[in-house]
Parts: C-alpha cells; sequence; structure tokens
C-alpha cells in the first residue's frame, strides 16, 4: 500500500512539471538510434501503401477536405453540432442560412473522390447559392424557397447532417450498432461500445446514463466467444454517472459514483466482457484514480480480467499513472487492461490551465512530445504483459511501427482505433502482423453526438494530426512518419506558460483544487488561523466594533471605525504620492508579491469575514494581484489629480477595493480608502500589505466606518478631488449629490453600481452548456455579484427540457458554511440582506428552488416573471428571474432589456453567428458574453463597466 501511496505522490508532484524533466524521465523507454531507424522506414513503407493502394475512410476524406483551417469547416462543424437538436423550424433555417451562406462551397466540388463529399458538397453549395442574399437571381430564388421550398433544403441539410453523424456513430441503438458490427467482427474485429453522452447535469441525467450502460452490457452478454479479449466491452465515462463528478465533491462522488461503477462492472464481469474507463479532463485524473482504486478492490470482482483503464500519453503524469497501475494490479492480484492514447482534450487543457494561471500545463505543448511520450509508454507497457493487457489505440503509421517494433507476442496485446478512422492502416496491420484491432464505437442519438464530434473534429482538423497528414498528398512521406524523438531535439517549446499570457504583466498565480494534497495543506492552515481573532491595525478611528462571519455568526475580531472627525483628519492629513512613477510601479508590483504570498490569510479572511466560497476566495485574491499590476504598469503615463476617495463593496472586498486603490496609487494621488462596513478587517490587511510593500502610510489613509457618518465626510469634504464607487445605484446618486453641492465642478466620479443583468438562450443552444452557465452566472458567489445573471429569457421550445435541467443542476447544489471546500453557495452577507430576498421571493412565483443551507442562506431559486418589466429593484442573492419568449419575439426582449435603464453585462446562448452579431450590436451593456457564463471578467482581458444605471 505505501508504495501505491508514493506514487499517488509522485503522480501529484509531475502534474505540472517541466516539460523537458519529464521528457527526460522517459528517456530511458525510448527506443535506440537503430530501432528509430528502423520505426520510421517501417513506418514510411506502410503509408506508401496507404497512399498507393489503400482508400482512406470517408471521414478521413471528408476532415481532409473540410478543414477546421477553411470557413467551410467551421460552418460544417457548427451545423453538424446543432442542427439536429434545434426544435423549430423557424430556427433551424435561420441557423441553416448563417452557416451555409457565406462560405464558398463551390470551390470543394468535385475536389474529394467521395459520391458522399461531393453529394453534401453539392448540397451544400446549392443551398448557399439559394440562400446567398447578394445574387439577385439567388434572392428571387430564395423569396420562393421561403414561400413554399424551405422544408426540402431543411430535409436535405438535415440529411447531410444524419449521414454526417453516421460517419462517426455506428448505431443510434446498442441493437443497431451490434448488427453494424457483426461484419466487421466476422473479419476478427472486436468492439468496445461507447454510449454517447457526458457530462452529466442532473441525477436523472446520471441515472439515464446508468441505464443505457446497463442496457448495453445486457445486450453484449450473449456475445459469441469465451476469450474476454476477443469479446466486445464497453467504454465509460465517469462524468456521465455522477452530476458532480469533481475533485472538490470528493466525498459524494466516492458515495454515489463508485456503487455505480462497481454495479456496472460487476455486470461486466458477469457477462464476461470488458469495462474500459475512460480518461477525461486533467483535472478529473487524480480523483479517476480514486474510484478506479475503490472499484477495482471490491473483493466482488476477482477473477475477472476484463476491467480496464485508459491512459492520456499527452499528460505528463502518463508514466507515472502506469507505474500506479501495474502496482495495482500487482497488489490486489487483478489482471487488467490498460488502453492508451494520445488523449482528446488538448485544446480544452491548455485554455484551462491559462485561464485557471496554473503553474504550467498538466499536458506537453509539441505533438512530438505527445508522441515521444506514448512510445515511451507503450515501452513500459510492453515490459508489463503478465499482469496488464496493453490496448494500443492509434491511427499513426509511425506510433504503430514503433510498437510492432517492440515485438510483443500478438496475443498478448491489441490495437484499437476509432470507427471511421484508421481502418485503412489497422486491417494492413492485422494482415501484415496477424494483430487485433478493437473499434471504439460510439452509440446513441445523433443529438448526443456533440462532445465527441468537437473533438473528432478538432483532432483530425490540425494539420499536426496523421489523419489529416496522410489524406494531403502534397505531404512528402518522410515528413509524415518524421521520428519525434528528433523532431524534440530540434524544436524548443513555443506555447508561452499561463503566467506568461499577458506578458509583460505576469499572470496572477492559481491554486489546483483538483490537487488533494494542496487542498489538504490549505485546509490545515486556514484551521490553524481560524480561531485567531483579527485587529484592525491601519484603520483611522476610535469606534470598536465586533465583527462576525456571515452564516456562522462567530466573532472574526475587532474593527475600528472612524467618527466623522476622524474622517476628516484624514481628509485633511492625506497626502499625494510623490515617487517618481519608477518608484510607484516597483511598489505595486511588491504588493503584488505579497498579496500572493499571503493568500491563506486573505482566503481565511475571505472565508469568515465575507462568507465567501474556496474559489471565490482564490478567484478574488488573484483579480487584486492582476489588478496591482495591471495597475503598476501605468504608472508613468499618468498624473494624479490630488485626493482621491475610494470608496469598495462588501462582495469583492478584496479585490475591488485594492483595484480601486491601485488605479489611484499608481497615477501618485493620495488615497482615502472607505471599505465596506461589512469588510473592515480585510480591508485592513490589504492596507497593511500595501504599506508593507512601501506606500506611504500618509498617502493611503484607511477609513472604515459607517457609510451614513463617513461618506459625507470622504465625498463632500473640499480638498477631494476625485470619487471611485463600486456599491448600489442609490449611494451612487446619494454620493453624486453630496459631491455636486459641495466638491469644486467637474471632480470626477467614477461609478459602476449594479445590473438588471439578462441572459438570452436560443433553441439553438446546447443544454448542458446553458445550464452550466446560467447555474455559475445566477448561482456562484449565491448571486451577490453586480455582474450576476438575474433575468434569464429562455426560448419557448426548448424552456420545458431546460428548465428541467437546470432545476436538477440547482438540486445538485451545495449550500452551506464557506469555509467548506464542498460549497458552492455560501451565505448571504447579513440578516437585513437575506430580509430584502426573502421578502422579494415570498412575493413572487417561485418555480423551484435548490438545498436551503442554514438560517442565514437563501437557497438557489427560480422565480416566474413575464420579463424584465416585472423587476423592480436588483435582488442581490441567489435568485434568477425566468421568462420564456417566442422565437418571433425576439426583437420586443431585446428592446425590453435595453428599457430596463441598466446595462452591466448580458449573456447569450445561440450557435447563430449573424444574431450573436446583431443582438451585441443592439444590446446597451458593458460586457456582453457568448455561449459561457457572465461573470468574471479578468482584469485586462475583459474591461468590465456598463451603461446607464449601471
Ligand atoms: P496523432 O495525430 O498522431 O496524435 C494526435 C495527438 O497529438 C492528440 O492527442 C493531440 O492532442 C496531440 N497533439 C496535437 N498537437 C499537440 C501539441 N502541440 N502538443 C502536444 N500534443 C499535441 N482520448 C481520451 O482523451 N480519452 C479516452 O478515453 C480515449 N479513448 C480512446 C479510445 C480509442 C479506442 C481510441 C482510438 C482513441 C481514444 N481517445 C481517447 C482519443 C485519442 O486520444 C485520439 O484519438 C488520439 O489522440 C489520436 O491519436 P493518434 O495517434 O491517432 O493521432
Ligand atoms: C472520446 O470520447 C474516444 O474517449 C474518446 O473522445
Amino acid at each position: 500500500m505505501s508504495d501505491l501511496s508514493a506514487t499517488r505522490r509522485l503522480i501529484r508532484a509531475k502534474t505540472f512539471a517541466p516539460e523537458d524533466e519529464v521528457l527526460e524521465c522517459l528517456s530511458r523507454f525510448l527506443p535506440d538510434d537503430d530501432a528509430r531507424k528502423r520505426i520510421e522506414e517501417n513506418a514510411a513503407s506502410v503509408v506508401e501503401h496507404l497512399r498507393k493502394d489503400a482508400k482512406p475512410a470517408l471521414m478521413e476524406v471528408f476532415l481532409a477536405e473540410y478543414g477546421l483551417n477553411t470557413d467551410e469547416g467551421v460552418a460544417l462543424m457548427c451545423l453538424a453540432e446543432a442542427l439536429l437538436r434545434v426544435p423549430d423550424a423557424g430556427t433551424m433555417d435561420t441557423l441553416i442560412e448563417d452557416k451555409i451562406a457565406p462560405s464558398d462551397w463551390g470551390k470543394h466540388l468535385g475536389v474529394a473522390h467521395s459520391p458522399l463529399v461531393n453529394a453534401s458538397t453539392w448540397a451544400l453549395f446549392l443551398t448557399g447559392k439559394v440562400l446567398d442574399t447578394d445574387a439577385s437571381v439567388a434572392s428571387v430564388l430564395r423569396t420562393a424557397i421561403k414561400r413554399m421550398g424551405e422544408p426540402v433544403i431543411r430535409k436535405a441539410v438535415r440529411r447531410a447532417m444524419k449521414e454526417m453523424g453516421r460517419q462517426f456513430v455506428l448505431g443510434e441503438t446498442i441493437q443497431s450498432a451490434m448488427a453494424r458490427a457483426a461484419e466487421r467482427e466476422a473479419r476478427g474485429n472486436s468492439y468496445s461500445y461507447d454510449m454517447l453522452g457526458e457530462a452529466a447535469r442532473t441525477d436523472a441525467d446520471a441515472r439515464r446514463y446508468m441505464a443505457a450502460y446497463a442496457d448495453a452490457i445486457a445486450a453484449m452478454a450473449g456475445a459469441e466467444g469465451q476469450d474476454i479479449r476477443n469479446r466486445p466491452g464497453i467504454s465509460i465515462k465517469l462524468s456521465a454517472l455522477f452530476e458532480r463528478y469533481e475533485r472538490l465533491q470528493r466525498a459524494r462522488v466516492m458515495e454515489v459514483l463508485v456503487p455505480r461503477v462497481k454495479a456496472l462492472a460487476q455486470q461486466a464481469a458477469n457477462a464476461n466482457i470488458g469495462l474500459n474507463i475512460d480518461a477525461e479532463e486533467a483535472d478529473r485524473l487524480d480523483l479517476s484514480l480514486d474510484v478506479i482504486e475503490a472499484v477495482l478492490s471490491d473483493p466482488a470482482l476477482a477473477g475477472w480480467d476484463g476491467f480496464g483503464v485508459v491512459v492520456q500519453a499527452y499528460g505528463k503524469r502518463a508514466s507515472a499513472v502506469i507505474d500506479w497501475l501495474s502496482q495495482l494490479s500487482l497488489h490486489h492480484d487483478r489482471r487488467i487492461m490498460v488502453r492508451l492514447v494520445k488523449g482528446a482534450y488538448w485544446d480544452t487543457e491548455i485554455k484551462q490551465a491559462q485561464t485557471l494561471g496554473h503553474a504550467s500545463y498538466p499536458v506537453f505543448t509539441r505533438k512530438a512530445a505527445t508522441d515521444a511520450s506514448y512510445i515511451a509508454c507503450a515501452h513500459q507497457l510492453a515490459g508489463m504483459v503478465d499482469h496488464i493487457y496493453p490496448q494500443f489505440a492509434t491511427h499513426n503509421a509511425h506510433t504503430v511501427a514503433a510498437i510492432i517494433d517492440m515485438n510483443i507476442a500478438p496475443q498478448a496485446y491489441e490495437f484499437q482505433r476509432l470507427h471511421g478512422m484508421g481502418e485503412a492502416l489497422h486491417d494492413h496491420l492485422s494482415v501484415s502482423y496477424g494483430t487485433k484491432t478493437r473499434i471504439y464505437a460510439p452509440v446513441g442519438a445523433h443529438r448526443d453526438l456533440l462532445a465527441y464530434l468537437v473533438r473528432r473534429l478538432l483532432e483530425n482538423g490540425a494539420n499536426s494530426s496523421f489523419v489529416n497528414q496522410i489524406v494531403d498528398e502534397a505531404r512528402p512521406v518522410c515528413e509524415v512518419v518524421a521520428d519525434p524523438i528528433a523532431a524534440l531535439g530540434a524544436q524548443a517549446i513555443k506555447l508561452p506558460q499561463p503566467a506568461e499570457i499577458f506578458a509583460p504583466r505576469v499572470n496572477s498565480d492559481g491554486f489546483d483544487w483538483s490537487d488533494p494534497d494542496a487542498c489538504a495543506a490549505l485546509e490545515a492552515q486556514l484551521a490553524s488561523i481560524d480561531t485567531k481573532a483579527w485587529v484592525t491595525t491601519q484603520a483611522v478611528g476610535s469606534i470598536r466594533k465586533t465583527v462576525k462571519s456571515p452564516g456562522r455568526n462567530d466573532s472574526v475580531g475587532t474593527a475600528y471605525w472612524a467618527t466623522a472627525q476622524e474622517a476628516s483628519e484624514a481628509v485633511a492629513s492625506v497626502t499625494m504620492w510623490t515617487a517618481d512613477p519608477t518608484t510607484r510601479a516597483e511598489t505595486l508590483h511588491h504588493a503584488a508579491d505579497l498579496y500572493e504570498a499571503e493568500r491563506v490569510n486573505l482566503t481565511s479572511l475571505l472565508m469568515r469575514e465575507a462568507g465567501k466560497t474556496l474559489i471565490d476566495c482564490i478567484n478574488e485574491v488573484r483579480e487584486a494581484v492582476d489588478f496591482l499590476r495591471y495597475y503598476a504598469s501605468f504608472a508613468d503615463a499618468t498624473s494624479g489629480v490630488g485626493t482621491v476617495t475610494c470608496i469598495s463593496p462588501w462582495n469583492f472586498p478584496l479585490a475591488i477595493f485594492t483595484g480601486q486603490i491601485a488605479a489611484a496609487l499608481a497615477a501618485g494621488n493620495g488615497v482615502l480608502a472607505k471599505p465596506a462596513e461589512q469588510t473592515s478587517l480585510i480591508a485592513d490587511y490589504a492596507v497593511a500589505l500595501l504599506i508593507k510593500a512601501g506606500v506611504p502610510s500618509e498617502c493611503l489613509r484607511l477609513v472604515a466606518g459607517d457609510g451614513a457618518v463617513v461618506g459625507p465626510v470622504l465625498t463632500g469634504t473640499p480638498g477631494v478631488n476625485a470619487v471611485a464607487f463600486t456599491g448600489s445605484t442609490a449611494t451612487a446618486q446619494r454620493i453624486n449629490r453630496t459631491m455636486a453641492a459641495t466638491l469644486a465642478p467637474g471632480t470626477p466620479f467614477i461609478a459602476e453600481t449594479g445590473g438588471q443583468n439578462a441572459m438570452i438562450v436560443d433553441s439553438t443552444a446546447l443544454l448542458e452548456q446553458a445550464v452550466r452557465d446560467i447555474i455559475a452566472s445566477a448561482f456562484q458567489s449565491a448571486g451577490q455579484r453586480c455582474s450576476a445573471l438575474r433575468m434569464l429569457y429562455v426560448q419557448e421550445d426548448i424552456a420545458p427540457a431546460l428548465i428541467q435541467m437546470l432545476t436538477g443542476a440547482m438540486d445538485a447544489l451545495v449550500v452551506g458554511d464557506a469555509t467548506d471546500f464542498a460549497t458552492d453557495v455560501g451565505p448571504i452577507i447579513d440578516a437585513a440582506a437575506k430580509a430584502r430576498i426573502d421578502a422579494h421571493i415570498a412575493a413572487s412565483v417561485i418555480l423551484h428552488q435548490g438545498p436551503a443551507g442554514g438560517p442565514n442562506h437563501v437557497p438557489p431559486t427560480l422565480l416566474r416573471v413575464n420579463g424584465i418589466n416585472d423587476l423592480a429593484e436588483e435582488v442581490f442573492g441567489p435568485v434568477c428571474h425566468i421568462a420564456t419568449f417566442a422565437a418571433c419575439d425576439l426583437p420586443r426582449v431585446i428592446s425590453d432589456i435595453n428599457g430596463s435603464g441598466y446595462g452591466l453585462t448580458f449573456g447569450l446562448h445561440s450557435r447563430i453567428d449573424s444574431r450573436v452579431e446583431e443582438i451585441s450590436q443592439q444590446v446597451h451593456a458593458g460586457n456582453i458574453y457568448v455561449n459561457r457564463n457572465q461573470i468574471g471578467a479578468v482584469v485586462g482581458s475583459q474591461p468590465f463597466g456598463g451603461y446607464g444605471l449601471s
């Protein structure tokens, strides 16, 4: 067991290890120079044979013709992804027009030597011509077709898309898939069926996927043959079986997901078939190993050799994971199957690591590194065939040649390929080397194909992809089979590290909450601070206030608030920061570093004083750090106006507080900082760090206190030269009046206030994606963000399905104590705020409420309204209003949203580009987010601000 734990630690240590260091460790498993030469030659002869004698598969030709580097390829991908799920004819027509009309299908005519590609191209070409609004003849035709012929086009394009889907899906039911498989089975291939569907959002979805897997296994039980290696198998995705398959929900994962996987494994064992656990996103890898260990150690599964695990060679942890699986197999005395793949989520991993500010990438950044890693991992597996059955899944002739060169006994392993890909290569291998091939075959409704399809298109559309290269006859064979190990030596890492993406500004450091060691360490550190009684040290003032934790009501410490007189003295004594711009910039940079170094204390304060959840705390510290570095870069370009009063809200007590101050200080101003009453302690800690970094204390005065007492002094005393404010519209208006009455005319007032933020979801949206983003937009931070979604408009054609999924996802949220890392929705900031929200809910039509939480919580709530006009004032909590609209009423919806007078954030879920373009022009909102959530603007990347009352 201790070996296993040690290897798990090693795996974790490799997650973000430097690429070259990981490759260096792998080098002992790589072939020598002679072998490499042999492999390259063999691969070249295979490619020559395939190009000369074999017909590439339909899908390969299709992808070669419509790569993602062509407008038509992208249009096709969007159509294939969305069309089949759109229920209403009107939207379907708009989508077809949007995707087909702007593209130049004519240039693809007759190029491909495939009847299907040509037939589809003709269909799209003609449709495009008909829809082409610029051509006058066409526009006549178009009018005619609008009147009578559109169903014909709709049908034709739907058919083309279904045909495309058929290239990827073996059958819509397991029975039809198995029937279609019979032909290849007779020729010696076997299958692993993948029931389409992943990333369940609700318990009902997870149960549906579970039932689909169980039905499929039952159908396979009667398959022919005794040897499990020749019988069909099933591939399952853990994300399909539990709606909260996430590290921070580990306890529930072990409680809910593990029994489900055990039940399926038991059923597979009884049916004498293999059951394979697909590998998904990198942040789930560690958690998946917990699940795998729990399932494999089940004594009921003794004697079954069909448990399979996928390892992704593009991951830096791959080799260590193989070591661990080997130890696990020996420890439990179970033979297991290991499917080695390169990995299908590369683009996601890269983006995710950048967004989360990770130390590096969890995957290799050079294609050659992935290829080399694959060969090294294959070599490792080749040495484990006494207890592991390797399944080498690849379509790449060089990779295959490297495995053949390892001379593993043909019965001791198998090759695998995806349905529709690598057919000719694998057939050639079985003839030449007597190897076996298993085909991974998706089964299910085409509407569930999206995620799988997108991965295939990204994979094969990339010009680095083997499948893409082999079809491209212009590509010399020597390039297609070039030795990756040699290529690595010549190829420097080009991709900037996550810290460098805003260069020269350093990206803020993230925290990997998928790493249990990191979480446990943080938890322990927080626990040691938890009982600390904080006292303000920087705030001017003598009024003693006890600070209570929202949601827990225990004491966090003591804050000192200022009287009006003390506030006045602060105004009189603050001075401009006259240090040279370089010093100011360096000081702010230093402060940013101190914030990062003090992240644990800041997190503790944010959790306890502001009731923030772990992820919100991490994001908030990062945003504050980004602000410091961002404004530091303006230090030499601007000059101060004098004294700036900065008034910040409790909902971002560190980030907005710091952002306002950093901007003013960077320009050389003196700053009067007034935090929200609820969050004086965190403000005090931030000021202490700024002063420690070198901001002179006479240039930064912290005036905590009752807004009604100190506010008028800080915004109405002559000598104040500008005011920056973030908070409610009512307070902004009050400040505006005070300033107008007392300060010099023209004194700048920068105010960012609330919003009645809307999101529109049309019938082309993918429900899973829309629901994920609605949940985050409306309920993250308990809805206590000015950017939060308040008014959701859903096209009526998809409303019942969306509401069902949304309410299911609300039920899956954890509402509770902010200091518990598993909590999604924390408490409301104080009793007065909660009372206002409760009153609003009581006076409304409740459609659904999620878990209740404690006495200081408001459950995630969905309220039925007719539209944004029913909303009076901003309800600052986890409350989302929903209305439906008919497709033809979209213009009215937009005009209602604009009529609200607010304009902060706006979200849109639609696959229709022209609609996205049009609505983005029409909606008056500072930030418009398309097909994503509408919160969490990133400093310097998504400038934040609004119009009108916002
Ligand atoms: P190649 O074209 O040789 O390699 C493509 C690989 O290179 C991809 O992994 C790609 O991400 C990587 N790559 C491209 N550019 C770069 C770069 N700049 N830096 C680093 N790497 C780069 N995938 C999963 O993730 N999980 C699974 O459970 C899974 N199951 C599968 C089961 C089977 C039977 C098969 C055949 C595939 C499975 N896959 C799975 C998909 C698999 O990851 C891809 O099909 C595979 O990556 C294609 O590899 P190749 O050798 O055929 O192609
Ligand atoms: C995927 O779903 C094949 O598991 C792999 O992309």
